[in-house]
């Protein structure tokens, strides 16, 4: 939530600032700023000529109300030169959405400026020791902790940021820029990630990488506790006792491409057809046929050790949080081990029980959620193994977890995710599979299993072709104010995600039950202004799935169903049908999901939704 992005060389730092807003704009959009450390004409000696008067550095800040664009708007009306600039695009925490509350903050009559992402939770308390002349321009913890540093400045910048980070209770990702040192930028972390990109003679700052890939692939990771001094020649870091602290350089495996919208209208639909080959970068190289099993290397663990795991559970939030469910189905069918899905947020907060024989996944696309790290600190302190299955190369959940696997989605920018869920099934399927066959299932299931998923691409391909047919399907049903998702087994998570992206972009309430529980209460709800989307693929539950579907459609729910390709029963059940191609049960998830993803698009679009950036969402929900 909140992203941030710093530029310190020998360009233009506007124009790189402003793009890199863009690549963060799904950490936030309800407001965005600029600060450029700019050299002008002493304004107190007007009077004199101008090739004789003094020039003196000065930081010009720009910002907007609303989405990235309109920053873009008031950034065309004004001149903002300079090679050294912060900005910030929020998500709102503390204060309302308005101009006076949009980073960058300044402090000490805007010679010092300042982005923040994170919550800075004892802010009231540092207002307190602010001096009584310091007045605040705005009603957030951010401006609080710029005015603390301003007070502690003397004549050294990153010795100021670390006098005031040491009373601040709470988490940030900070930039600062001061007027009196005009080629300097110091940077800290505690709790937000901040990545740092090194370029020839200059340096670029972010909340992660993406904004980064179009000028370098070689980036630190700043951990926590750590503070940057940053000129475009040389990055120091240290710890917060102000000791040395020598950094790895690692490289980023992402495209520039890979964040473009590649003549898509948005990132949502690109990264829905993106899935057939990501789907590919995740499993390649990860299985061996002939041996019928999966090798994932990253989770570092001994067959020994895998053979005494227990127990598994999954943690997670939102749709990651539906991925391991299936994750659940998956690892209990082959391997056999008893599996706890729960949501991190939960997890967090009971006293769960976890020993040295529990496996512990961690589930994340950006690998910053607060919650799903919160949790998994927990769990290692209960003594877990702990593992990441997650996206953001470099994140803190990849950091802080003893191994695990990168899913290889690639940058994934709208904040509805579609092909990380698909790539985090793909992996927990792999994983599975490692461990069934290491404890119970033959070569000749793991044979089929893999052939299986060799299919997919193909089959997903297939589906996405789809497109039109299930926007006519959405055109025809985008007027409805409540929907029913409904699956069994395997494909009751998949009913849930269907219900979560519908919701999530369209607006549109909807929820997801198991098709067997609706008798227990649901079913009140069946009229005919209550559309029914069953999920009902021939699987061993298709016929019990039959059976409650005609109990919907006796209620008078108008039902969309996603069947089989040849599955001639369902239209006598349904209104309309999407048929798909056939894949084995445990797979199902891969391709049922894809026309679920379609329809809650192209209805958000029929609706003039803002696919990518939906009211009130951000994408890397960094903040409990
Ligand atoms: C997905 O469409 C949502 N935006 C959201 O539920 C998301 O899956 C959740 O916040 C978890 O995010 P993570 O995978 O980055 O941890």
């Amino acid at each position: 939530m909140c992203g941030i992005v710093g530029y310190i060389g020998k360009k233009q730092a506007a124009p790189i600032l402003f793009r890199g807003l863009r690549r963060l704009e799904y950490r936030g959009y309800d407001s965005a700023g600029v600060a450029v450390m700019s050299l002008e004409h002493d304004s107190t000696r007007a009077h004199e000529h101008e090739s004789t008067r003094e020039r003196e550095h000065v930081i010009k800040r720009v910002r907007a109300v609303g989405k990235i664009d309109e920053l873009g708007k008031s950034l065309d009306k004004v001149e903002l030169f300079g090679t050294v600039g912060i900005a910030h695009t929020r998500w709102a925490t503390h204060g309302g959405v308005t101009e006076e509350n949009t980073h960058p903050h300044i402090a000490m009559d805007g010679k010092l400026a300042l982005v923040h992402n994170g919550i800075i939770e004892n802010y009231r308390e540092l207002r307190e020791r602010l001096p009584a002349e310091v007045v605040l321009t705005s009603e957030t913890d951010s401006e609080v902790l710029a005015h603390l540093i301003a007070t502690y400045y003397e004549g050294d910048l990153r010795i100021a940021v670390e006098k005031a980070l040491a009373c601040v209770r709470g988490t940030y990702g900070i930039v600062v820029m001061h007027q009196d040192h005009p080629n300097l930028l110091v940077v800290a972390r505690m709790g937000s990630p901040l990545v740092v990109g090194m370029g020839e003679g200059e340096y670029y700052i972010a909340s992660d990488a993406t904004p980064m890939l179009a000028y370098t692939k070689k980036c630190i990771f700043l951990d926590d506790g750590e503070v940057a001094e940053i000129t475009p020649d040389s990055l120091d870091t240290y710890n917060l006792k102000d000791e040395s602290v020598i950094k790895c350089v690692e490289e980023i495996d992402w495209d520039e491409a890979q964040a473009q919208k590649a003549g898509y209208e948005n990132f949502m639909l690109k990264e829905i057809h993106d899935q057939p080959l990501v789907f590919q970068d995740a499993i390649r190289g990860r299985y061996n046929l002939s041996e019928g099993t999966s090798y994932l290397g990253g989770l570092n663990m001994t067959a020994e050790e895998m053979r005494r795991i227990n127990r598994i559970v999954f943690i997670a939030c939102g749709t990651a949080s539906y991925a391991t469910m299936i994750g659940k189905y998956a690892m209990e069918r082959l391997a056999g081990i008893p599996v706890e899905v729960d949501v991190a947020s939960e997890f967090r907060y009971r006293d769960p029980i976890i020993d040295e024989n529990t496996l512990v996944f961690a589930v994340s696309q950006s690998g910053e959620t607060a919650d799903t790290l919160a949790a998994l600190r927990e769990a290692k302190r209960k003594g877990a193994f702990v593992r990441g299955i997650v996206n953001s190369v470099g994140s803190t959940i990849a950091r802080e977890t003893e191994g695990g696997s990168y899913i290889h989605a690639g940058p994934e920018l709208a904040v509805a995710s579609t092909k990380a869920y698909t790539n985090m099934v793909a992996i927990m399927l792999l994983y599975a599979l490692q461990f069934g066959r290491l404890k119970r299932i033959t070569l000749a299931t793991g044979e089929r299993l893999l052939n299986a998923l060799d299919e997919i691409p193909e089959k997903m391909k297939q589906i996405l072709s789809l497109s039109d047919q299930i926007k006519e399907i959405a055109l025809k049903y985008k007027d409805y104010h409540d929907f029913l998702f409904l699956g069994r087994g395997i494909n009751f998570p998949v009913a849930l995600e269907g219900s979560h992206k519908l919701k999530e972009i369209s607006y549109i309430h909807s929820e997801a039950y198991p098709a067997g529980e609706m008798k227990h209460g649901v079913n009140a709800l069946l009229s005919p202004t209550c559309p029914v989307f069953a999920i009902m693929t021939k699987n061993q539950l298709y016929d019990k799935m039959c059976s409650n579907i005609e109990e919907v459609k006796a209620r008078k729910s108008p039902v969309i169903a996603l069947a089989n390709i040849g599955d001639e029963r369902v239209k006598e059940l349904a209104d309309d049908v999407i048929y798909i191609p056939k894949t084995m049960e445990l797979l199902e998830p891969l391709l049922n999901t894809l026309p679920l993803q379609l329809f809650a698009y192209h209805t958000a679009v029929a609706l003039g939704r803002d696919v990518d950036r939906p009211r009130n969402l951000a994408k890397s929900v960094t903040v409990e």
